[in-house]
């Protein structure tokens, strides 16, 4: 067995604390470091079950603080990064872009940067793994999907502050010989998901009978993917993903968000013992999210292809669980949801 010492950044926030659960189980002979600023997003209770794994350890450290960076690379010396750390919802990077900026471009730069410095030109057994998104290759419309070799074409400060941190992952590897892959992944969804992003934006309004907000139309169509396929895919492209390229992750399942929140009205009133329709009462369209990219869906056969990944829980399944989890865990949406989460949504929401 290989021992190697791996760094997970952003390991608190939500896809995260399941690649770290998936790394910590699945290789005990591994030191996992979960590396996490613990911003609005990053939770610590994500991790409770796994928390006390003689190969877990957690970091509290902000990824832009090059010093500190430098030190921690330096002390724990990875053989490799997966590196999940970001500022990650679109709405947020469209009232605050540059914070998406300095997390997002200038935080990855410094990881970049700290891994060179330990590995110099022995890269034998290193790798960086960037966790990007399908939102660098831009929008389609009703037909096509994303391959990898569609160009990017980034609408939002979100996307193109990622779009932005591939270019440098590719970039450090053309220039310096740095070993990387990068995984381009379609909407996630499950347990740990912070409630500003839709699927748990509308859980938890349902609960408290509180409005459903639909922007525009509702027609805009996602690619949603179970995000415990998601860490599975990640352990696949880290371990056996060719190096420099880059795999798509998607779920093959697209909806229109007016038909996702329908199906999540009628799945929580029978959950709830609630009359037929309900819940659908509380949807409430408002103004359109500025720039909002029509559709996305990826083409995912290259993973599936060279490395046999595929989604392995339905999206009736993921979707039954999730909402189960959420109502389960009714106390951790109460705590992220108290203090800061109000003012956003007072802010960003005005019914
Ligand atoms: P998230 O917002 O739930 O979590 C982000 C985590 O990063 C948090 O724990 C936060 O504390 C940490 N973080 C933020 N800024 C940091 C900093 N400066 N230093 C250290 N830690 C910091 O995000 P998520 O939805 O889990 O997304 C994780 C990654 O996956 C992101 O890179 C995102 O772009 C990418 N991605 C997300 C999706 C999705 O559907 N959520 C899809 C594809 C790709
Ligand atoms: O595609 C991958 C991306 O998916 C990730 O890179 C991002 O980090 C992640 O946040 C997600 O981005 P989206 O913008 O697609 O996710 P969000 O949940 O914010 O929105 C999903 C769709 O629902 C989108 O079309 C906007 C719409 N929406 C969203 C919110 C929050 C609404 O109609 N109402 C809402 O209140």
């Amino acid at each position: 067995m290989d021992k190697k010492t791996i760094i997970i950044t952003g390991g608190a926030g939500f896809i995260g604390s399941h690649v770290v659960r998936e790394f910590v189980k699945n290789y005990p002979e591994y030191l996992i470091i979960n590396l996490d600023s613990l911003t609005y997003a990053g939770n610590l209770e994500n991790l409770t079950d796994i928390e006390n794994s003689p190969n877990y350890r957690f970091i509290k450290a902000d990824i832009t603080d090059e010093k500190r960076i430098d030190e921690i690379f330096e002390t724990h010396r990875p053989d490799g990064v997966i590196h999940l750390a970001a500022e990650s919802h679109v709405d947020r990077s469209i009232s605050s872009p540059l914070e998406f900026v300095k997390t997002n471009v200038l935080g990855t730069v410094n990881l970049l940067n700290s891994a060179r410095k330990i590995w110099g030109n022995n890269f034998e057994g290193k790798r960086f793994h960037h966790v990007s998104t399908d939102e660098v290759y831009g929008a389609l419309g009703e037909t096509g999907i994303f391959t990898e070799e569609t160009s990017y074409d980034p609408h939002s400060p979100y996307s193109a502050s990622k779009a932005s941190s591939d270019h440098f992952v590719r970039a450090y590897g053309d220039t310096y010989g740095l070993p990387y892959v990068i995984t381009n992944c379609s909407n996630n969804y499950g347990p740990n998901h912070f409630p500003e992003k839709l699927i748990p934006l509308c859980i938890n309004n349902i609960i408290h009978k509180r409005p459903l907000p639909v922007y525009g139309e509702g027609l805009n169509t996602r690619d949603w993917l179970y995000v415990i396929d998601h860490a599975k895919a990640i352990d696949l492209v880290f371990h056996k993903g060719k190096n420099a390229e880059n795999y798509n992750v998607g779920g093959f399942n697209e909806w229109k968000n007016i038909d996702l929140v329908r199906e999540l009205c009628r799945q929580m009133d029978q959950k709830l013992g609630r009359q037929k329709g309900e819940s659908e009462e509380l949807i409430t369209f408002v103004k359109d999210r500025p720039g909002h990219d029509l559709r996305y869906a990826i083409d995912a056969t290259k993973i599936n292809s060279e490395l046999g990944w595929k989604p392995s829980v339905t999206f009736e399944e993921g979707l039954s669980k999730t909402i189960d989890w959420y109502l389960e865990n009714q106390d951790w949406l109460e705590k992220v949801t108290s203090g800061d989460y109000m003012n956003y949504y007072r802010k960003h929401y005005s019914i």
